[in-house]
């Protein structure tokens, strides 16, 4: 089999470490792949105005499976000091480049399992009867609708006069609001459409049939969001009517679900939800698994086949300088091993899960989140393994 390119998208801070050891895991793994580097995020704003250049784009387009680690974003003002001279006259405006490849490649599908490891000592642990300690068992799958929703940036403070008179012919925007000063009106949108949930729906219950979950549920608030929240939970009923009787449609409310997920979260298999809901959620059970140590992602389009694998952490800019690298690098490497599952290499996915399994149930290399060190650049002095000493662990266990 020929070998396959994969773009490798490192990014800022220790989005580059935790990149460069989970490709070295890859390799030991017996991956096949060449590997081409995409220039992304602050060194390209600073330096072109542009994080995201379109020579990137073009890389993507072309191999359309990429690793990425993460960037740095800092608020416009920030972002205007630090780009070079030369370009300060120009006008740019910065935007992330993470949020712009998922709309350029309309990445609507955005999923963020989580699932416990035995032996981590940061799971979820709760009292049961007779006041005994359990520490349930989460293996939950969310989907997140990506591009739409309350991120879906339609969105105006004092809005334009047509927009103010379309909101006057809602009977409960006159009655609440219609007494406030134009200007002094901040309006976000939440659209949904038809097209994106039902694809993010059918993501979802197809993940469900492929991996054997036996419920599907709709984490929204369709009773008081009723358009669109309603909208999604309704289609949601009809798909699984017509397609996928053998799993059970839920129903949750975002909230309720929040303080569910520390009662019963074993309980729960496929989520799905909007951008923002999903969001939360997917934050939620991440806290239960470990964190942003072991929270991985996907963000794909089904139809083109471009997917984009990533931590959820970001750069995490104030351990990016030590010059041994503290961070955990699980949640990258598992976001490979999504990668490795998407494009069929399921074995070598589930050797590596194996062997960072195998590392963490025998508990002797752990990273300082692991131990709840404050992150220092002295923890490993104090007994914490550095990112490279858990990539080399788990490279020892395959
Ligand atoms: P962050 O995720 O970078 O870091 C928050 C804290 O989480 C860290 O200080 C650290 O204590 C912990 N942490 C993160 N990753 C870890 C790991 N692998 N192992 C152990 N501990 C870890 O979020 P923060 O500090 O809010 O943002 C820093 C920069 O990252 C900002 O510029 C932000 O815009 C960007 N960011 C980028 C994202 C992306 O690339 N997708 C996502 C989130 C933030
Ligand atoms: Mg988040």
């Amino acid at each position: 089999m020929s070998k396959r390119t994969i773009v490798s998208l490192p990014g800022d801070g220790i989005g580059r470490t935790v990149l460069e050891e989970t490709i070295r895991v890859l390799d030991a793994a017996e991956f096949e792949a060449d590997y081409v580097e995409g220039d992304i995020g602050w060194d390209f704003w600073r330096t072109e105005g542009n994080p995201l250049p379109q020579r990137t784009i073009d890389l993507l387009e072309k191999h359309k499976i990429a690793l990425f680690g993460a960037i740095t974003s800092k608020p416009k003002d920030e972002a205007f000091e630090e780009l070079a001279p030369e370009l300060q006259e120009k006008g740019l405006v910065y935007s992330s480049p993470i949020v712009g490849l998922r709309q350029h490649f309309n990445l609507d599908i955005c999923l963020r399992p989580c699932r416990t490891y035995k032996g981590n000592p940061l799971n979820f642990i709760r009292r049961g009867p007779g006041g005994v300690i359990e520490e349930p068992e989460v293996d939950v799958a969310i989907f997140r609708q990506n591009t739409e929703g309350l991120y879906g940036g339609v969105e105006w403070s004092d809005p334009p006069e047509i927009v103010h008179e379309a909101l006057m012919t809602h009977p409960k925007f006159v009655k609440n609001f219609g007494k406030t000063p134009k200007e002094e009106l901040s309006v976000s949108t939440r659209i949904f459409t038809k097209k994106s949930t039902e694809r993010i729906l059918r993501a979802a219950f197809e993940h469900a049939k492929k991996y054997g979950y036996k419920s599907v549920t709709v984490c929204e608030k369709p009773n008081v969001i009723r358009e669109t929240s309603g909208m999604m939970y309704k289609m949601a009923q009809q798909m699984q009517k017509a397609d996928f009787p053998e799993i059970e449609l839920w129903n949750t409310n975002i909230d309720a679900q929040m303080m569910w997920l520390t009662k019963n979260p074993e309980n729960y298999g496929v989520i799905v939800a909007g951008n923002m809901f999903g969001d939360i959620v997917s934050d939620g059970f991440a806290g239960l698994i470990g964190g942003l140590g072991f929270a991985c992602s996907a963000q794909y389009n089904p139809d083109s086949g471009i997917a984009v694998f990533e931590p959820t952490h970001g750069s995490a800019p104030k351990y990016a300088d030590y010059e041994t690298s503290i961070v955990n690098p699980i949640a990258m490497i598992e976001s490979s091993c999504m990668m490795l599952d998407f494009i069929d290499e399921n074995e070598i996915a589930k050797k590596i899960r194996k062997a960072v399994a195998d590392v963490i149930a025998e508990g002797k290399v752990r990273t300082y989140d692991m131990q709840k060190m404050p992150g220092r650049a002295d923890v490993i002095e104090k007994g914490a393994a550095s990112t490279a000493e858990m990539a080399d662990a788990i490279i020892a266990k395959l």
